[in-house]
C-alpha cells in the first residue's frame, strides 16, 4: 500500500460524508504507516474517487439496509483480519445486495455512496464498476480481445457492483453472461452491489429462473422507492 499524503476533505467532497458518521479528519489525515487504518483509508478515498462518477461524487448513504450490509462487510473484514493477523483488513467475502425500485429513486447514488461509505473506514474495498450494458459491450468476442480474461476481472472482483441489472434487451449473450456472472459469485460468497429498474415479479423474466434463484439467496433486496428524483430537481 503507498504512503498517501493528507487530503484535502473539499477535493474529496468528504466534509459532510465526515461528519454524518463521526469521523475526525484529524485522525483521516494523521501520520500513519502505509498499513495503518489512516492511510489505508486515505488510499481507499483516492481510489474510490478514481471510479466514482462526477455526479454522484459527493454522494452519502441514506438507506439503512445500505449502511447495514457496508457495516457488515466491514465487520467481517476485520474478524477475518483479526483471525489471519494480516496487515490489513480487504473485503472479500460476504453478502449482496440487490436494489430494486423505478427509475430516478436513487440507486445508483445508493451505490456509489457504499463504496464512499466503505472507503472512510480504513478496510480496503477494491470494488469494480459496471453497468451491465457496459460489461456485455466490454465483452463481445471481438478481434485483439481476450473477452474470457475480461469476463474474469468482473467475475473475480473482490467487490463489484453491477448497476442496471436487467436493463438490456435479453439475448443468449446476456443470459449466458448472467448467469456465469451470477453463478461463479454466488458460489464463492463474492459480494455485489446489483441495481436494478426491474419489479422484482419481472426478474424471472428479465434474468431467467436460475438467475432469480441465486440472486434471491444471495443478496438482500432491498426496494428505493419514491418519487424520480430528476423530475424533481428539474421542476
Ligand atoms: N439521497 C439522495 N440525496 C440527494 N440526491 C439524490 C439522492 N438520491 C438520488 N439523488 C439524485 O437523484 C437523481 C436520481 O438518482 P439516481 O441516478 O441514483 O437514480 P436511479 O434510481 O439510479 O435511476 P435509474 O433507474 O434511472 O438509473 C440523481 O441526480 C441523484 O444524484
Ligand atoms: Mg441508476
Amino acid at each position: 500500500m503507498l504512503p498517501i499524503p493528507p487530503l484535502d476533505p473539499k477535493r474529496y467532497q468528504l466534509e459532510e460524508l465526515l461528519a454524518a458518521r463521526g469521523v475526525d479528519l484529524g485522525w483521516l489525515n494523521a501520520e500513519s504507516s502505509p498499513y495503518g487504518t489512516s492511510n489505508v483509508a486515505r488510499w481507499s478515498i483516492v481510489e474510490a474517487d478514481k471510479i466514482i462518477p462526477v455526479h454522484y461524487a459527493a454522494a452519502i448513504a441514506d438507506n439503512p439496509d445500505v449502511l447495514q450490509w457496508t457495516a457488515e462487510l466491514k465487520a467481517n473484514a476485520l474478524k477475518r483480519q483479526q483471525a489471519s493477523g494480516a496487515p490489513i483488513a480487504s473485503i472479500d467475502h460476504g453478502p449482496s445486495l440487490l436494489l430494486l425500485g423505478p427509475t430516478g429513486t436513487g440507486k445508483t447514488h445508493q451505490a456509489y455512496a457504499a463504496i464512499r461509505e466503505l472507503a472512510i473506514t480504513g478496510v480496503v474495498a477494491r470494488w469494480t464498476v459496471t453497468t451491465a450494458p457496459d460489461m456485455y459491450a466490454a465483452l463481445r468476442p471481438r478481434h485483439g480481445i481476450d473477452s474470457e480474461a475480461e469476463f474474469r476481472s468482473y467475475r473475480s472482483a473482490a467487490v463489484l457492483l453491477v448497476d442496471d441489472l436487467g436493463a438490456s434487451k435479453v439475448t443468449e449473450f446476456t443470459e449466458e453472461v448472467n448467469f456465469r456472472l451470477v453463478d461463479y459469485r454466488y458460489k464463492h460468497h463474492l459480494p455485489t452491489l446489483f441495481t436494478s429498474n426491474a419489479l422484482p415479479r419481472e426478474l424471472n423474466d428479465k434474468l431467467g429462473a436460475r438467475v432469480t434463484s441465486r440472486l434471491r439467496e444471495m443478496c438482500q433486496n432491498v426496494p428505493v422507492l419514491g418519487q424520480d428524483r430528476r423530475r424533481r430537481s428539474a421542476a
